[in-house]
């Protein structure tokens, strides 16, 4: 949405500030994690940023940076509803003494 608005605010010639929110990973701009790319210079979010010039940040490259790990995601998204086979036997368990209580 960000870079539309900024699509649009240029246009116009509405100075835009944009808050990056990249992938950050020690916040030290060493790891290169939270790199974008702002008038065709390398910046790193953590260090140069967040704030930045909407109408320079190149947010081709930052929305495909930003969804790298989209697979991984999904996995670990997937694992979250994983129903634990502890937990199935503790419910098992439950509903037998239920039973012989009645
Ligand atoms: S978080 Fe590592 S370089 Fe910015």
């Amino acid at each position: 949405m960000m870079k539309f608005v900024c699509q649009i605010t240029k246009e116009y010639g509405v100075a835009t500030m944009v808050d990056m929110n990249c992938i950050m990973i020690d916040g030290s701009g060493m790891c290169g994690g939270c790199r974008l790319t702002v008038d065709g210079k390398m910046k790193f979010t953590c260090v140069d940023g967040p704030e930045f010039d909407g109408h320079l940040v190149d947010f081709d490259e930052a929305i495909a940076r930003a969804n790298i790990y989209e697979a991984q995601e999904q996995k670990v998204f997937e694992r979250r509803h994983h129903y634990c086979n502890l937990q199935a036997m503790a419910d098992a368990e439950e509903a037998a003494q239920k039973k012989e209580e009645k």
